[in-house]
Order: C-alpha cells, then structure tokens, then sequence
C-alpha cells in the first residue's frame, strides 16, 4: 500500500514519508471553495494558496501587487473546499522581506484566520532568520528558492535560473541553508534538470519542481495553467491537460444563442 493511499490527512510529514518511499507528490494551485473542492476530492496530496492568485485571478502582471488580506481571503475559502490536502499559503511580497518579526506577524495571521497547515516564502539565506523565527513559533514552512516571482524586477525575466555556476552554487548552499532552518519542504522553480536532481538528492526533505525537469520529489502546476483556463502562458514545461477556455467559450454562446432564439427556458425550466 502506497503512503499517499493510506493516508487520511496529508501533514508535513506524509510528504517525508513519501521522499523516504520514491513517491512522487502531487501540488496544485487553487484560490476558491469550489475548485478546492475538486482538486482535493480527485487525490491531490498539496494544494498551494499561490500569491500566482494576483495574476490568474486579479488579472495582474506580476505577483507582487496581491495583500496579506487578500491571501487570507483565497485561504480560507480554499480551507471550506478540502478533507484531506495540506494546505500552504503563500506569503505576498512586502510581508516578510522587511524583517523577522513581521514576517512572523504576517504567518500567524495566515494560521489563525485561514486554517491554513503552513506557509511558503521565497528565497534562500536573505529570509533565513524568519523562516526560523516562523518554523520556532510551530508553523510549518514551505522555501521556494530558483525562479522567484516576487524578485522579477531583480530578475528582469522570467528565463531559466541558475544556469551559471555562480548562482548554481548560490542554490545549492541555500538548500542546504532551509533544509537545517526546519523548512518542510522547498519548491524548484525554472532551474536545469540536472541540477534540481542534484539538490533533491542531496537533502532529506522533498523538493517540489515547476519547469525544473523530472527528478524532483513532487510536481507543481498552477490549475489555470494545467487546466486551461488561461491559454495565453504556453511555458516548455507546462503540460496542458483541459482546454476549459475553449469549452467554457462554447457553452457561454450556447447559452447566448438559446436565449436570443427564446429556446430557453423551455417549458421544463420553469416554474
Ligand atoms: O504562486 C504560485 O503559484 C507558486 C507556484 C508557481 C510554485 O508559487
């Protein structure tokens, strides 16, 4: 029997289980009730509240504009939709970056008004004092270190990170660096395959992997993307399995057309 399938509820530690087993983990984003609801009644083993709500469902360009207060709202609406799932929850940019204690003002407000099982935050040594303030207050803390959205300005692009061995080594060492600050688990994002399977097998805990190849402990994706509900952001390493804005485009004329032709409602849809 696999872990995944025994499993009632999925904590941080199922998730070592699964490294320790070969297991891969499954992630997914969601935002709201309903989604949540599907994606954690399909099996999922994480859903990730991502700050990604600032673009797919705020309609912004980049992650960084979306608030603790709207984090909490998506949050908790995800919370209402899931049994058994982990739940992580992005910090937004500007709610941890400054300093220790508002990093961890900000993941205790995420805990107490969300229900949420942990928290994800970018980056490697720069935020290393609060992740051990976060992880010493018993929150669960999920790194993200490669490709950091809330850094696009730093970046300038979103291009494949750590391709130079300046800033392989840089990854390496902060891997090692979160690992020992008690994060759970740390996300991979846009770095060469080869070198995501070198630090996946070089730590204990489970890396989960966006666009940075097939040696990863876990797969990330986020739903808008997968699903097709966004089709604009086609990235190598997006594998698109519905086309719910072509399907949803259909049925929204249908729906225009029968009302037009005074085909709906028909006498069976009334009252
Ligand atoms: O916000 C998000 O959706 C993420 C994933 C891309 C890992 O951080």
């Amino acid at each position: 029997m696999s872990v995944q399938k025994e499993i009632k509820k999925v904590t941080t530690n199922t998730l070592q289980k699964m490294k320790a087993a070969g297991e891969k983990i499954t992630m997914l984003t969601a935002y709201d009730f309903s989604f949540a609801r599907i994606i954690d009644g399909a099996g999922i083993d994480v859903i990730l509240v991502g700050d990604s709500a600032s673009n797919v469902m705020a309609g912004h360009e980049t992650t960084l504009p979306i608030t603790l207060d709207q984090m909490i709202y998506h949050a908790s609406s995800v919370i209402r939709g899931i049994d058994r799932c982990l739940v992580v929850v992005d910090l937004p940019f500007g709610s941890y970056q400054s300093n220790s204690d508002i990093a961890l003002a900000s993941a205790v407000r995420i805990m107490k008004e969300t229900g949420g099982h942990s928290i994800k935050l970018e980056g490697g040594e720069e935020v290393l004092e609060s992740i051990r303030k976060i992880v010493s207050a018993g929150i669960p803390v999920m790194g993200h270190l490669g490709l950091t959205p809330q850094s696009i300005y730093k970046f300038g692009t979103y291009a494949v990170r750590a391709k130079e061995e300046a800033e392989a080594d840089k990854l390496r060492r902060d891997a090692k660096l979160l690992e020992e600050a008690g994060c759970f688990a740390i996300v991979l994002e846009k770095i060469p395959a080869s070198l995501a399977k070198e630090v996946s097998e070089g730590l204990h805990i489970p890396t989960i992997g966006i666009g940075a190849g097939p040696h990863c402990d876990g797969q990330v994706l986020v739903m808008h993307d997968m699903l097709g509900i966004n089709t604009e952001f086609k990235p190598r390493f997006l594998r698109q399995y519905l086309n719910i804005h072509e399907m949803a485009t259909h049925a929204v004329k249908q729906y225009i057309h029968d009302v037009k032709e005074k085909d709906f409602p028909n006498e069976t849809e009334q009252y």
